[in-house]
């Protein structure tokens, strides 16, 4: 198989809403409203902080990475490749650009979380230089 060509873009609204939303839903499992796809877009565009980018193929948004930045940690989420296109290194392009752009922002560390059990996404961060941290994640939903 050939590897398919595809360019590493920022997000751009409302031209990749619809792919990128299309992708988060089959990729990831959403339970909770506060991850529906499209409020979990316009509240990253909202920070407006230059972290979101998607890969592009033939004008279609094939995958997607999104980092944060808080001055203390840096932060990776939505890491997602269309699963027709994967094992083709787009991930591990989408991850490295994030991290270039985290690396602008004089970011020294980055955090990311993984579900529990998901052995195949740890081995592609292992992979990548990521090591698994003695942590125990907590989090809290604020309700207004
Ligand atoms: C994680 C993910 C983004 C990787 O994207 P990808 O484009 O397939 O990754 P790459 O092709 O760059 O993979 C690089 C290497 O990582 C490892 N890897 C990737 N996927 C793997 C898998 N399913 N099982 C085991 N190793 C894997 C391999 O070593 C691979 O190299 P190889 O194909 O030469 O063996 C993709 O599997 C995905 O979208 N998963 C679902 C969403 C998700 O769970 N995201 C993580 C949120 S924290």
């Amino acid at each position: 198989m050939t590897s398919p060509d595809f360019q590493i873009v920022p997000y751009s609204d409302p031209d990749h809403r619809q792919d990128v939303v299309a992708l988060w839903n089959a990729v990831f499992g959403y339970d909770t409203p506060h991850n529906e796809p499209g409020l979990a877009i316009d509240r990253k565009l909202a920070v407006d902080d230059g972290l979101f980018f998607v890969a592009v193929s033939d004008d279609r948004a094939i995958g997607t990475a999104l980092g944060g930045y808080d001055g203390h940690r840096g932060w990776i989420y939505s890491l997602a490749v269309d699963p027709a296109f994967q094992r083709q290194g787009i991930g591990t392009a989408l991850l490295r650009h994030v991290e270039s752009a985290l690396v602008d922002l004089d970011c020294v560390k980055i955090n990311l979380q993984i579900a529990q059990g998901n052995e195949a996404v740890e081995s592609f961060y292992a992979g990548l230089g990521y090591a698994t941290e003695e942590r125990v994640s907590m989090g809290k939903r604020l309700v207004r």
